[in-house]
């Protein structure tokens, strides 16, 4: 087990390269699986979801190539087992990505309910219903969802009665290779399942209303393999965005795609930080400069993002006038309001809604982290705080932030990662 041990107080002052973004490439891996040729991806974060992913698809048959960090190859030629293994898939959310997939190619598979951070219920009875609806037979056995299409999945119509990041993902995957053209309504318009859409596209797929609230996906007998770019990591960038503001230093973010972040950016412009900005690139300065605190309210894009909803609780915690959030998609999701509150933090959880009265500093404090999102936040916290923190149960930052001492370092901050040889022990 490791922790991080943070020295805060410093403004983070410099520039960083935004990573390619995790829920886009992980539906983008597990999209190889709808081609026997080879699928080239380059911009691949280095994480724990993604050599998870890969493992996955390991397991599945797949042929997998890592030329440097951000450049892979797939090649899912034979697909020789689709029982998946059940610590990788309760390990991670996405691997339920790889069920539309191999029901429309090779009509079967297995798998345990998948995991993932623990921020809500996070049901897939829409990806299953959804699946059925296409003509499989899907019934879940002791836990383990057993799924089979005994000829090739039909095209449906699909309503989603909430809209759901994953679930269109693998509806739409499932739809590539579908007989007809199927229609799915209220979908998510991510920017992630945008990139998604992309990709499948250039292999041959046939979809149209990207970026809409509902997609048209003509079925084709085949998809090919092909060359794909990742997308920026639109939350990477805006917990960047929120370290520039807490730390009141300067960031200047490179191979962003500033246009992903705009309710970010307005967001932190309405708090009265400067931002400035190209179509690649955005700068974030706070010297010297206070902020107020901005009520803030999550929806699917193109509304405030859930997984910014912690970076910004902190940011709001140190704010000159007090704030609410409502967090309208997860129901478990104010789990860094305990470790923030160590920092000095005066937040309140009243249900859904977190209630912010200001604090004018952060001291230093031990705190444990609890899902991807929030560990950002006790990280952003500590960088604010005088003195020195320590964030324990840091594997969950490792699945959403590629090389995050490398980055703050660069910015100046003083942390470093420590392997707890007494906790290791116990
Ligand atoms: N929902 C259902 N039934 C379903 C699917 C979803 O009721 O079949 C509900 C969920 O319980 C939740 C809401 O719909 O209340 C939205 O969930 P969604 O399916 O959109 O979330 P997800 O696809 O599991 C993705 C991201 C999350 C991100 C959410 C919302 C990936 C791999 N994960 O999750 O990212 O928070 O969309 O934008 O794309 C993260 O990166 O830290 C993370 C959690």
């Amino acid at each position: 087990m490791e922790y991080l041990e943070i020295t805060g107080g410093v403004p983070l002052i410099g520039s960083i390269n935004v990573s390619g973004a995790k829920n886009s490439v992980l539906p983008i891996l597990a999209a190889s699986l709808l081609t026997e040729e080879p699928l080239e991806l380059d911009n691949v974060p280095h994480l724990y979801d993604v050599t998870t992913m890969m493992e996955l698809l390991g397991c599945l048959g797949a042929n997998i190539t890592v030329y440097d960090g951000m450049h892979i190859a797939v090649q899912s030629k034979n697909i020789y087992n689709v029982n998946l293994p059940s610590d990788l898939v309760r390990s991670m959310r996405a691997s339920i990505l790889t069920l539309g997939p191999l029901l429309a190619r090779v009509g079967k598979a297995k798998m345990p309910m998948p995991g993932g951070c623990a921020i809500g219920q996070r049901l897939v009875n829409f990806h299953l219903d959804g699946l059925t609806k296409m003509g499989a037979q899907v019934k879940i056995e002791d836990g383990m969802i057993i799924a089979e299409a005994k000829a090739s999945l039909k095209a449906c119509h699909y309503h989603f009665d909430q809209i759901s990041v994953t679930g269109t993902e693998n509806l739409l995957m499932a739809a590539t290779l579908a007989k007809g053209t199927t229609f799915l309504t209220n979908v998510a318009m991510e920017p992630e399942v945008t990139d998604l859409i992309r990709c499948l596209n250039m292999m041959g797929a046939k979809i149209s209303g990207a970026g809409t609230k509902e997609l048209i996906i003509e079925g084709v007998e085949e998809l090919s393999g092909t060359h794909y770019r990742v997308l920026p990591d639109r939350i990477e960038a805006g917990t960047y965005m929120v370290a520039a503001a807490i730390t009141k230093g300067r960031i200047r973010l490179n191979n962003v795609c500033a246009s992903t972040v705009e309710e970010v950016i307005k967001t932190l412009i309405a708090m009265g930080i400067t931002v400035r900005q190209g179509e690649d690139w955005i700068e974030v300065d706070a010297i010297d400069s206070d902020h107020q605190g901005v009520d803030i309210v999550t929806a699917p894009y193109p509304g405030f993002p859930t997984d910014l909803q912690a970076p910004f609780m902190a940011l709001n915690a140190l704010a000159t006038s007090p704030s609410r959030i409502d967090e309208t998609i997860f129901e478990n999701r104010f789990n860094q309001a305990k470790g923030l509150n160590a920092f000095g933090a005066h937040i309140r959880i009243d249900g859904n809604t977190a209630i912010i009265n200001p604090t004018r500093a952060f001291k230093a404090a031990e705190v444990v982290a609890t899902d991807l999102r929030a560990s950002a936040s006790l990280v952003l916290g500590a960088l604010a705080a005088k003195g020195t923190s320590r964030i324990y149960d840091i594997h969950h930052i490792d699945r959403g932030y590629e090389c995050l001492e490398e980055k703050l370092s660069h910015l100046g901050a003083n942390l470093h990662r420590v392997l707890d040889v007494q906790r290791e022990q116990a």
